[in-house]
């Protein structure tokens, strides 16, 4: 990438401005996966030690857009939950430092080493508009503008992209080095063999990742979750009331001609966990693909696929997992997406570098507490989907170069 970092620049009674990505899930005021904010203390703390006043910046949700959607329906909008002001205190106690937030005190007043942090950016209809005069507002008083939201790096917004053309000096922040070091490698110059293993309900939503990884020559694809059903059906089996989308058959037989053509080998599941439609709980079996008939629901991997899944990480050196093998929010539909996790930690422990991305999959190497054994966990969402599908990222491009 090439891009100017924060280690480049003086920050020394400098007022900085971090975009960060605290777009966290919060319920009841209580922010239930803190991954994003310990991702971006390194940051954060560097740049106090290195004497700057930092002014932090974040959306949270998406506030105008499901505004307007109460709106349409006549329902209440609780504009408080979409303030990042619980978010200010979880930092502040991880930090064990005191966090002043939007409203305290104003950037003038900022001493060195201080932090504040702003009120949620998406609040303001200026922010997703990339509107010049709103990141004007933002980057008034700002020497040194740093980009630390990797999740938000696919967004051109005011935050994201428009500021830059306000501040002198635009520089990656540490989480987004990393995150571009280890996902630009694994692209652009992965140690092999390379397995890439997506999962998640739509096909669709992956397929430029899986044309690009293609393209990149992976050596191995597994494509587990919902989406495999898609595949199957283009083949012709019956897959029951198990989720499909219909229109993107003819892709997924496309993508297994440029698979093989490629030489890539693609893994589908062989078997599956399905319940009965008039009985979810207590019909869960494992069966073959092929035995599935037109009442049956499939809702996960079954144990023959895991393992072969499991099997086919072994010796990888570089794995990159993003979506998951079945219904993971619904126990006990979350047993293949587990297996997965525990397969790809120990694949790392025997030496490949890792990178799992995505909210499932994330929360699948958190639930089984593997965090530790992953070499890299991605922050990102839908931008670690479009960095894989080779796209560039505006929150990015918009950055010095060294
Ligand atoms: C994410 O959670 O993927 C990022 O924070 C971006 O959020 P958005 O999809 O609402 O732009």
């Amino acid at each position: 990438m090439n891009k100017k970092s924060i280690k480049d620049v003086d920050l020394k009674g400098k007022t900085v401005f971090i975009r960060v990505d605290f777009n966290v899930p919060i319920k009841d005021g209580v922010i239930e996966d803190d991954t994003r904010i310990r991702g971006a203390i390194p940051t954060i703390k560097y740049a106090i030690e290195h004497g700057g006043k930092v002014v932090l910046a974040s959306h949270l949700g998406r506030p105008l857009k499901d505004k307007k959607k109460a709106e349409e329906k006549g329902t209440e909008f609780d504009q408080a939950s979409y303030s990042l002001k619980p978010v200010a205190e979880k930092l502040g106690e991880l930090m064990g430092k005191a966090i002043k937030f939007e409203g305290d005190t104003d950037l003038n007043s900022l001493a060195e080493g201080d932090v504040l942090m702003l009120e949620n950016l998406r609040l303001n209809a200026g922010e997703e508009k990339n509107d010049p005069d709103y990141a004007k507002e933002l980057a008034n008083g700002i020497d040194v503008y740093v980009n630390d939201a990797f999740g938000t790096a696919h967004r051109a917004h005011a935050s994201t992209e428009g500021i830059t053309h306000f501040v002198g000096t635009c520089v990656t922040g540490l989480l987004m080095e990393k995150e571009l070091e280890f996902l630009g490698k694994a692209l652009n110059d992965p140690e092999r063999p390379f397995v890439a293993i997506l999962g998640g309900a739509k096909v669709s939503d992956k397929i430029p990742v899986i044309q690009s990884l293609i393209d990149r020559k992976v050596d191995k694809l597994l494509i587990g979750g919902a989406m495999a059903y898609t595949f199957f059906k283009a083949q012709g089996y019956t897959i029951g009331k198990s989720l499909v989308e219909d229109d993107m058959m003819p892709t997924a037989l496309e993508v297994e001609a440029k698979a093989k053509a490629a030489g890539v080998e693609l893994l589908l599941p062989t078997d599956h966990q399905v319940v009965d439609s008039y009985d979810p709980i207590n019909s869960r079996k494992a069966i073959q693909i092929e035995f599935t008939n037109a009442g049956l629901v499939g809702l996960d991997i079954g144990p023959d696929t895991a393992a072969r899944f499991a099997h086919a990480l072994e010796g990888a050196k570089t794995i990159v997992w993003n979506g998951p093998m079945g219904m993971f929010e619904e126990k006990p539909f979350d047993e293949g997406t587990l297996a997965i996790a525990n397969a790809v930690a120990e694949a790392t422990e025997k030496g490949a570098i890792s990178i799992v991305g995505g909210g499932d999959s994330v929360a699948a190497i958190n639930q089984a507490d593997l965090a530790d054994k992953i070499s890299h966990i991605s922050t990102g969402g839908g931008a670690t989907l479009e960095f894989l599908a080779g796209d560039a990222l505006p929150g990015v491009e918009a950055l010095d170069q060294k």
